[in-house]
């Protein structure tokens, strides 16, 4: 009942009417980005493609970071020159890491990759897969970036979801256990993390400045497998993805002034909060950000 009630309050905002109601598609994203190298994690399909395909039709180097390398050949041929693709398993901190290392002045960093799953996987390092990808392994990949100076003047984007409205900040519901693992209170609870990154992340570094956003409803794979009910239902209403990704683009061209606690959609800063019950955080900011550490120094160790 609670997500009926929740997919039929958002349901013309966040699908593609939500878009055009706002008026979106007439106000194409006008952007320059020549010289500039971005990041753009899980860039092989989905958003993370279109937005991708967008900074570098806008004259942006792209390293597109992704496990496919057909997917990613596939991107570069309709990319151009600009896209350099890049193999990597982002649910992996050795592989974040590699990728930090490797990378030069980086100007836009965007952390799209994630995933929902229904049931606990753990990965190599130990960590349940899905708090690895969505948190703990981007953690670690930007954290890097700063400390090497290589964000100094950037921007980052966190992809986060209209399912952070779920869940208040907490501990407990960021890797819990296989026997009491529940994918989409995690998934909310990881995408609420995301906003204290972006808190964090801005002025961490001389001139950089951090956003989460989120997509909106959009027709991917990852929706597919997710939550295949959705594709079925509403499949035609969803946003396409260069209309997940846009909101994106915008924030890098226009990098306004972030504002703490904010949620941007649709190129406008919007409250975090849907329901009064997640005012209450049962965790604070500096607890999230020490637990991360903690559990990426057990990784690195
Ligand atoms: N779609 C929506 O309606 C929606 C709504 C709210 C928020 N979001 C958020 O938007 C972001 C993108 O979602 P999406 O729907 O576009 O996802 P998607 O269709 O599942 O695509 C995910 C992308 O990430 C890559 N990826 C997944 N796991 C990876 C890993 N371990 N290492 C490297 N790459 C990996 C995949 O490529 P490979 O398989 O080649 O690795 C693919 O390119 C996510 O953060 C999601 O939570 C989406």
């Amino acid at each position: 009942m609670k997500a009926l009630y929740f997919y039929g309050r958002f349901l013309p905002s966040f699908t593609g009417i939500g878009y055009v109601a706002r008026g979106l598609p007439l106000r194409a994203v006008k952007a320059d980005f020549s010289g500039q190298t971005w990041v753009v994690t899980g860039a092989s399909g989905g958003i993370g493609r279109a937005i991708a395909l967008g900074a570098a039709a806008r004259g942006a180097k792209v390293l597109a970071v992704a496990r496919r390398a057909e997917a990613l050949a596939d991107l570069a041929r309709e990319g151009g020159a600009g896209i350099i693709p890049v193999q990597r398993d982002l649910s992996l901190v050795a592989d974040n890491l590699l990728l930090a290392q490797e990378a030069s002045r980086v100007d836009v960093l965007v952390n799209n990759v994630g995933m929902l799953e229904t049931r606990h996987h753990a990965t190599a390092e130990g960590v349940g897969r899905m708090y690895a990808t969505n948190l703990l392994a981007p953690f670690a990949l930007t954290e890097r970036l700063i400390a090497d100076g290589k964000l100094d003047g950037g921007a980052i984007v966190n992809v986060a979801s209209g399912g952070l409205y779920n869940a208040p900040l907490n501990l407990p519901g960021l890797d819990a256990p296989a026997k009491s693992f529940n994918g989409f209170v995690a998934y909310a609870t990881h995408k609420r993390a995301q906003i204290v990154l972006s808190d964090t992340w801005t002025g961490a570094a001389p001139g950089l400045v951090a956003y989460t956003m989120h997509p909106g409803w959009v027709r991917t794979e990852g929706v597919r497998s997710a939550l295949p009910w959705m594709d079925r239902r509403i499949g035609p209403l969803l946003r396409t993805t260069a209309q997940g990704g846009d909101t994106v683009l915008w924030l890098a061209a226009q990098r306004p002034t972030p504002e703490p606690g904010a949620l941007w959609f649709d190129r406008k800063a919007r409250t975090a909060h849907a329901y009064a019950r997640t005012r209450d955080a049962l965790a604070t900011p500096d607890e999230v950000i020490a637990r991360l550490e903690n559990d990426l120094a057990k990784v690195v160790s």
